[in-house]
């Protein structure tokens, strides 16, 4: 029967937690973050948004799921019965992002298979807004492309479902310690060879240019705060539900820093080897960066393919390698996000984790089918802008306020510092939990609300 919920060792947890925070906020949109907040003098806020937010907030998160060692929706519960209700939000709100990153992962599966030959055509952009996306006037585009995107999203569920139906360990925990250095080995790959591109350099000195007037302004301090919430996953009942299947006593401090330092350490090669191919296609064109630079599905789908047809031969290995990396990003972070609703549901009503995953995954491919096609980007868009700027934000004042108050995390100190073999816990840690998070979320997340309405 596969029905356990544990992991094998503390390095398939860590490798999965890793596998999950490493994602497209990493590649896709931690560079453009970096360049458009004051390059270089981003790093300032960036780091203090690490040490006051992203490590004390995992710590929180970790602690807690692994003194429960039950789902989300049932640890609420025990807390307060008035709060199951939450502990039932955030794992739904998390299933909805695997849905909107599988249509994506569908896209670059597509991708994949085109960069082989440069599919894409002459005008990428075209390719994917026209052909791809139907945002315009082109339906018969789109009707030749609804199999195709159907039968990329289905191999995509599939992979999904066949790693994620079995045991634990068998499935997510073996997979992560195999996908997860792969990818980084792959984005070395890709880094090495986008600096020996000529033009890098421009690339890379417009992405560094630190702009320091900029530290006194709001909003690269909430770009900050608000990538770290995004990159790392943040309060969305993830970290939670992966310490609850924690079985030994692990050093939960240790393992946030080792976590929080592999996911920043990806997103900057990112940058590197986004901005040095910026700086190439520069240098090709004669457009300056400033007018290259995109983020999100335009980067990924538009400016790579366009630089993959400006690149020669190079491009037959170097296009299929992205792709790859994207696609095992994609797929690793899918893999946390269905984890919290999947165990809810498996502790709330006695059923298998087999069961469950399989149900869970039907619906969601039934859901995203429609998404993915259908719709196309405005969904998209609105899916996007409600998950960055509410929702996650949101999941991080939720839980600041029912572990840290309501449960009275003091009770965990003791426990966590005496595991730990490098930093310890104290007074500062509960100052930073209790007060600071909260309003200083509750601050960005208002101006960020204040963006979705413009
Ligand atoms: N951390 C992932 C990334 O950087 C995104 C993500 C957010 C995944 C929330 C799961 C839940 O792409």
């Amino acid at each position: 029967m596969t029905d356990k919920n544990e992991w094998g060792s503390n390095l398939s947890f860590v490798f999965a937690m890793i596998g999950s925070a490493v994602g497209l906020g990493n590649i896709w949109r931690y560079p453009y973050v970096l360049y458009s907040n004051g390059g270089g003098a981003f790093y300032i806020p960036y780091i203090v948004a690490i040490l006051i937010m992203g490590i004390p907030f995992l710590i929180l998160e970790y602690g807690v799921g692994y003194n429960f060692k039950s789902s989300f929706a049932k640890a609420a519960r025990k807390i307060n019965s008035k709060c199951e209700y939450l502990g039932w939000f955030l794992p739904v709100a998390v299933f909805m992002i695997m849905i909107y990153y599988s249509a994506i992962l569908g896209w670059d599966g597509i991708y994949m298979m085109l960069s082989f030959t440069k599919g894409w055509g002459a005008d990428p952009n075209n390719f994917f807004t026209t052909t791809l996306l139907q945002s315009s006037d082109s339906f018969m585009g789109l009707l030749n492309f609804i199999p195709v995107i159907a039968v990329a999203m289905l191999a995509g569920w599939i992979i999904i479902w066949f790693i994620s139906h079995r045991d634990l360990e068998q499935g997510l925990g073996k997979v992560s310690k195999i996908l997860v250095p792969l990818l980084f080995i792959i984005m070395i790959i890709i880094v090495a060879f986008s600096l020996t591109l000529p033009g890098a350099s421009i690339g890379l000195a417009e992405l560094f240019n630190p702009d320091w007037s900029l530290l006194t302004h709001f909003e690269i301090w909430m770009a900050a705060f608000g990538q770290i919430v995004f990159s790392l996953s943040l309060g969305m009942s993830i970290a939670f539900t992966y310490a609850s299947y924690v079985k030994d006593d692990a050093d939960l401090i240790t393992n946030t820093i080792s976590i929080a330092l592999a996911n920043s350490l990806f997103e900057n090669f990112a940058a590197l080897g986004v901005f040095s191919i910026l700086g190439y296609m520069s240098l090709q064109s004669g457009t300056p960066v400033a007018d290259l630079v995109s983020q999100g599905t335009g980067l990924v789908f538009i400016v790579y393919p366009t630089v993959f047809n400006v690149l020669g031969q190079w491009a037959y290995v170097l296009g299929p390698l992205f792709f790859l990396t994207v696609y095992l990003a994609g797929l690793t972070s899918i893999l946390s996000t269905i984890e919290p609703l999947s165990f809810s549901i498996q502790n709330k009503f006695a059923s298998t984790r087999s069961r469950t995953m399989t149900a869970l995954i039907i619906v969601a491919a039934a859901i995203s089918m429609i998404y993915a096609t259908s719709f196309g980007g405005s969904l998209l868009g609105f899916v996007d802008t409600f998950i960055n700027q509410i929702a996650l934000l949101l999941g991080v004042v939720i839980e600041c306020i029912v572990f840290a108050w309501i449960f009275k995390v003091e009770k965990l100190i003791d426990f966590l510092n005496s595991k730990s073999k490098t930093i310890k816990l104290g007074k500062w840690w509960l100052i930073i939990v209790k007060y600071i998070l909260p309003i200083f979320i509750s601050i960005i997340w208002i101006g960020g609300m204040f963006d979705v309405a413009k």
